[in-house]
């Protein structure tokens, strides 16, 4: 599959082979993305960043991943001082971000805004998480975290565990890990079970996906502890929120049934659930999952934009 100039909406836009091909060259990548080597893949290009939701993490390691390439960044950080105020709609808007540059980075808080935005733009449109619908760039950093971490992608034990109904980046990363023939092992609060599309749409892929209410028992013989934030600002009501609020909490103790080799992702940001006194184990890996987000963007923009992978 040729990435350039294409459109990343959903992360069922790339197959197997050209996920592979991006986790490739993130790796060949890092040494650049660590600021050791300079790359002009990406010179003289100009990359919007549309960020209409707060973000730090996405926004900056790809304002990084575009700049170590030697490309530039036009940049949306703040919604609340483009037109958008006045009454501009987003069609408007991101019709004529996307004429000012040579590809389209959005985040929005609806679902289907990059699908939106890839229908109206005739430059590549990077999707950095609609609504609570998909996050594919981040499903791609949590791969190359997975990859580094186990070796391989294939054949894993992975526990999911949180907000599986609102968590835009568990419902890419879902297709993607049963895409790669592994085993899921959902934990989560009642009301944040998976939805039923999320399980429909992953049906026909070698992976298997199952629900356990106990987590000590999903963590016994678990390789990846993939952890998420609820997601407040999706919740219709706030009430329902406070219900679920705080309702698990990975610390030293909850760890210590499970394999040495257990490591534990988020794709933050974290608030109570991962105690920092996880952090000093060779458990976490989240911080090393943040930084791979530059190496894996570079990778992306430089197949979709650079012409080659
Ligand atoms: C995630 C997101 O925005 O969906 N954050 C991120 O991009 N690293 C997860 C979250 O906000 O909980």
């Amino acid at each position: 599959m040729r990435l350039a100039g294409r459109d990343l909406v959903a992360i069922e836009d790339l197959d197997r082979p050209a996920i592979e091909e991006i986790l490739e060259a993130a790796r060949a990548l890092v040494p650049a993305a660590e600021g050791g080597s300079v790359r002009h893949t990406l010179e003289g290009r100009l990359v919007a960043m549309a960020f209409f939701e707060p973000s730090t993490r996405t926004r900056l390691s790809f304002e990084a991943a575009v700049q170590r390439l030697g490309g530039r960044c036009l940049t949306i950080a703040d919604p609340a001082a483009t037109s958008l105020r006045k009454g501009e709609t987003l069609s408007d808007t991101l019709r004529m971000i996307s004429s000012y540059s040579d590809a389209l980075i959005l985040r929005h808080p609806n679902s289907g805004a990059a699908r939106l935005a890839a229908d109206l733009s005739d430059r590549p449109v990077i999707n950095a998480g609609d609504g609570s619908h998909q996050h594919p760039t981040q499903t791609l950093t949590d791969l190359a975290t997975i990859q580094e971490a186990c070796g391989s992608l294939v054949g894993r034990r992975i526990v999911i565990l949180g907000d599986l109904k609102y968590g835009r980046a568990v419902h890419s990363l879902i297709w993607a890990l049963a895409l790669f023939g592994n085993e899921m092992v959902l934990v989560s609060p009642p009301s944040l079970r998976l939805p039923e599309s999320v399980r429909q749409r992953v049906r026909h892929l070698a992976g298997r996906i199952r629900e356990e209410d106990d987590l000590a028992t999903a963590l016994a013989d678990a390789d990846i502890l993939y952890v998420t934030r609820i997601q407040r600002e999706r919740f219709p009501d706030e009430t329902e929120y406070r219900r679920v609020a705080g309702s698990y909490r990975i610390d030293r103790a909850t760890l210590e049934g499970a394999r040495p080799e257990l490591r534990v992702l988020h794709p933050l940001p974290r608030l109570g659930e991962i105690a920092p006194e996880v952090d000093p184990t060779p458990h976490a890996l989240y911080f090393r999952q943040a930084f791979l987000g530059v190496p894996v963007r570079m990778a992306l923009m430089q197949s979709i934009l650079g012409g080659g992978a």
